[in-house]
């Protein structure tokens, strides 16, 4: 049943007529939950009420496979702009930015100068950016670019997927650089060739990543909403006395939201991924297709008005 509804959603999601339906009637009620809308400026408003509550933020404008080289030059300097906007309000906020939204698919140089004007403007405001992982395809060129910006930048970081075979040997290679990674277990359809097709492997595979990265000394974001992974990292830190300065949770917005403030309460960091942008649409749809409580959440919101 989880598999059809997943399939109808990620349908949904592609599917131009239920798009611009979904936009003009309303849908974006529910959006709301998981989406700060559609500038920076109403982000900004969203992540003052999180960091009032103790919750660190990560923002991402919404956005990916990009295939104009101006409409990737315009989200870089939309990027610039984000940057402005929390330094000038005192918030407590990173960047998250996907590498086919810069440029990626499109040219190298295109993709070098859009991320060296957010990590100058991030290094001169103290805004931290993480670089999002996509799709394998994608993997080994997002993780050169990592490489080539961390020798001059202090201020980036990317993501390893603990559903690839690879994930391990990439952590051991980035360790010379000390890297700021976050831990995923992945959210691409991979095939069994480059990533563990079972859930128990992927878990395994997490907990041993985030081991690996704790023990090196590295600061280390463990993105999940998973009990039994965040009940893993709380015992490993306390056995080995790993400092709460080097390690965070990070969670998506709308999702968990009592788990995050627990945590909190518990003196831990956490940090909550908000997606903005007027490409509200596709990433609410993947929302929806991940859990049955989603779905009926946005259902309640729709008949309640
Ligand atoms: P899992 O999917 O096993 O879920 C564990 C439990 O959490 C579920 O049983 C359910 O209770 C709850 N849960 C999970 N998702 C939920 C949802 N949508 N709604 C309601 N409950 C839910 N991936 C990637 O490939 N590249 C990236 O750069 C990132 N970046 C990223 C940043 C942050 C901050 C997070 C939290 C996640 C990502 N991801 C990602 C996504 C990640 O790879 C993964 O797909 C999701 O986090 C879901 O996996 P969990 O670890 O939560 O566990």
């Amino acid at each position: 049943m989880e598999k059809l509804m997943r399939k109808f959603f990620l349908f949904l999601s592609n599917n131009k007529l239920f798009t611009k339906a979904a936009k003009k009637y309303g849908l974006r009620v529910g959006a709301a939950r998981f989406v700060a809308g559609e500038t920076n400026q109403k982000a900004a408003e969203k992540i003052k009420d999180l960091n009032d509550k103790g919750l660190s933020v990560t923002l991402d404008y919404l956005g990916e496979f990009v295939t104009d080289a101006s409409e990737a030059r315009e989200r870089a300097d939309e990027y610039v702009d984000t940057i402005r906007t929390i330094a000038e309000n005192n918030l407590d906020s990173q960047l998250s930015v996907k590498m086919t939204s810069m440029g990626m698919d499109i040219s190298d140089d295109l993709i070098m100068e859009n991320m060296k004007k957010i990590l100058d403007a991030g290094k001169e405001n103290g805004v931290f950016v993480t670089i999002d992982m996509e799709d394998y395809s994608r993997c080994q060129r997002t993780l050169e670019i990592f490489e080539e910006f961390r020798k001059d930048y202090d201020n980036v970081g990317t993501v390893i997927q603990a559903y690839l075979y690879r994930a391990a040997g990439d952590i051991k290679y980035l360790n010379k650089l000390n890297p700021n990674l976050r831990l995923v277990k992945g959210a691409y359809k991979e095939s069994p060739e480059v990533a563990y097709p079972e859930k128990k492997d992927v878990d395994k595979n997490f907990r041993k990543l985030i081991t690996m990265h704790l023990k090196n000394g590295n600061y280390t974001a463990v993105a999940t909403h998973d009990d039994e992974i965040i009940r893993f990292t709380k015992k490993l830190v306390e056995q080995e006395e790993i400092s709460r300065d080097q390690f965070e949770f990070q969670m998506l917005y709308g999702i968990r939201k009592e788990l995050q403030e627990e945590l909190v309460a518990e003196g831990y960091k956490v940090r909550v991924y908000i997606p903005y942008g007027k490409d509200w649409y596709g990433y609410f749809m993947r929302r929806l297709a991940e859990s049955p409580a989603n779905v009926a959440f946005v259902v309640k919101g729709v008949l309640k008005k």
